[in-house]
């Protein structure tokens, strides 16, 4: 593998439609070599100048369709480093993070739900994120923003993924997800399971969101 660098968008078709302000980025294109050949391989954005929080913001959605290809532990550590870093209540802290990589488990996992958690068959990776009670009233609060915390970090890294709700979710009519993902995984009885989330590279084109299309009526000054 070898990378270069190409300044504009036209160079990488699959980044149109991103929404930058800038006329000039920065992407980096990953190639690969066979003999003499060199082919366009895989078109990565890498690395972008300027690129703010709320492009970010704007270009995340949930991937659930995935590439074959493993996530970088170095991008891994990132995420999980991120997570420990995630704000909580009186700094309990109680959050634990389960990864999981092995494609047996996460079929498995794939199946904690009815519905809604199929995508995680064709994961890179998932990251089951657990909360101990005991040690927070709004166990939940915190679970949700390291789960938030991870997605971000995860579109920062340039990777797809989506929030698998299992908390309050059954796996059948008599197990919830929680029991039947406790039982998988070996998470202590006493630990609540809040969700799943699954990582990848994307190998879906979700649009990006629409400044223009935004709820604005929500937002209320001074007075509902
Ligand atoms: C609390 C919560 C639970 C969710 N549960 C699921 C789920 O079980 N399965 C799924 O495919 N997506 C799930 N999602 C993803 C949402 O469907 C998605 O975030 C929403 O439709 C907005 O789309 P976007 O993430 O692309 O902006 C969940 C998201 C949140 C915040």
């Amino acid at each position: 593998m070898k990378s270069i660098y190409c300044l504009e968008t036209e160079q990488a078709p699959s980044l149109q439609g991103l929404h930058y302000d800038i006329k000039i980025r920065l992407y980096q294109v990953i190639i690969s070599s066979s003999l003499n050949n060199w082919t366009f391989a895989k078109i990565e954005l890498k690395s972008i100048s300027n690129m703010s929080f709320l492009d970010l913001l704007i270009n995340r959605r949930s991937i659930r369709k995935y590439e074959e290809r493993q996530i970088e532990k170095e991008k891994l550590d990132k995420i999980l480093t991120a997570a420990l870093m995630s704000p909580a209540s009186k700094r309990t802290n109680g959050w634990e993070f389960v990864v999981v990589q092995d494609k047996e488990m996460l079929k498995r996992l794939s199946c904690s739900r009815e519905m809604g958690s199929q995508l995680l068959e064709g994961a890179a990776a998932a990251i089951v994120v657990c909360a101990d009670p005991r040690k927070s009233d709004v166990w939940f609060c915190d679970a949700s923003i390291a789960s938030l915390i991870i997605q971000l970090e995860a579109a920062d890294l340039g990777l797809g993924s989506c929030w698998v709700q299992t908390y309050k979710r059954q796996h059948t009519e008599t197990e919830t997800a929680g029991e039947y993902i406790k039982t998988l995984l070996g998470i202590p009885a006493e630990l609540e399971v809040m969700n799943i989330v699954s990582l990848g590279y994307k190998n879906e084109e979700r649009k990006p969101y629409d400044l223009d299309k935004l709820l604005y009526d929500k937002i209320h000054y001074d007075k509902f």
